[in-house]
């Protein structure tokens, strides 16, 4: 109803009147001052005349109504939101286990235990920063769930540039970069049986609005954030968050499909490992070598300084100079 409300303002610049509202909505005049009033307190400014009736002003920063009325398909049109949670990814699993639709949201202003892969944590301060989870159900076999988190990938660095205009990289296999360090990543969990995916969390945290003084030193050492890299404006969530959810939906058709190649090229047009020199600790062994390749399933495929090749299904990268 919210979203019907932002929407009605959107298409008219101009005043809408009680009576334009409570029509479309089909509440009473007192219910329309109601949603005003918490539409308000959410942070949207709205000028009121009692001649004329409502005009939005301004909205505020981050707001779900306003994704969802950017957002035109499945990925987005249930969001859950959440001031503080402890990880978006936790209550995306709970939420798809209960059976909620394929393309649910959750997202959060913070989380108290944001989890990061391998265990780590993620550090989730509430200073405008993306956390959010999306729910999928495709049809896939466990084996290719690498390719999940590629699309992610792809999906958050093109939702970047094309909401802000900076060029994020990606660095194998899921981590967003900013010169040179780490801007977002994205952690995938899911539920399979044998040979097939029941359903998957994409978990996608990004550092906005953070000023890198907001982090614990370890982490602001290796951390980029848009607003630093940007000169300082705060950016729009909402936007980037709405672009997010585009790209995921677009790509998520594109992969059930079958155009795991085409995936896998854009992803090549937005790596910042391919063709370097990289360490890669996978479990408990580490290889150096050229990132040479990703193949059909994701995998990376390492040259050795022995000439051979290993392919690399999960691990951590980092360049070598
Ligand atoms: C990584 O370690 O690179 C992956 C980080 C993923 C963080 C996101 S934030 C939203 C979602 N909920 C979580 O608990 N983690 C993911």
């Amino acid at each position: 109803m919210f979203d019907t409300i932002v929407r009605m303002f959107k298409e008219k610049s101009d005043f809408l009147s009680g009576e334009e509202i409570s029509r479309a909505l089909g509440i009473t005049r007192a219910a329309v001052w109601k949603k005003i009033k918490a539409l308000r307190e959410k942070g949207y400014v709205i000028d009121g005349s009692t001649a004329k009736g409502y005009r939005l002003i301004k909205t505020p920063e981050f707001s779900v109504e306003e994704v969802k009325t950017l957002v035109k398909g499945n990925f987005g049109k249930e969001i859950i939101f959440h001031k503080s949670i402890d990880s978006t990814n936790a209550l995306a699993m709970e939420l798809a286990e209960k059976g909620v639709p394929n393309g649910t949201v959750i997202i959060a202003d913070r989380q108290l235990k944001g989890k990061g892969r391998l265990g780590r944590t993620w550090f989730s301060p509430p200073e405008g920063n993306i956390y959010m989870s999306v729910i999928v159900r495709p049809e896939m076999e466990p084996k290719d769930a690498t390719l999940l988190t590629i699309m992610s990938a792809i999906s958050c660095a093109r939702a970047i540039e094309s909401s802000t205009g900076f060029k994020a990289k990606i660095k194998w296999p899921n981590d967003l970069m900013a010169s040179g360090k780490k801007l977002g990543g994205i952690l995938t969990e899911m539920k399979s049986d044998q040979d097939r995916i029941i359903f998957a969390v994409i978990g996608i945290g990004i550092n906005v609005n953070a000023r890198l003084d907001a982090f614990p030193p370890d982490v602001r050492s290796v951390a980029a954030s848009l607003i630093e890299e940007l000169g300082g404006q705060r950016l729009s969530r909402t936007l980037i968050v709405a672009e997010i959810l585009k790209e995921l939906e677009y790509w998520f058709k594109v992969l059930m499909k079958g155009g795991r190649m085409q995936l896998i090229n854009e992803w090549k047009k937005l790596s910042s490992t391919l063709g370097m020199k990289v360490k890669v600790v996978s479990g408990k062994d580490t290889f150096s070598g050229i990132a040479e390749d990703i193949d059909g399933e994701g995998m990376l495929i390492l040259r050795l300084p022995s000439g051979g090749r290993k392919k690399i299904s999960a691990g951590d990268v980092t360049m070598l100079k």
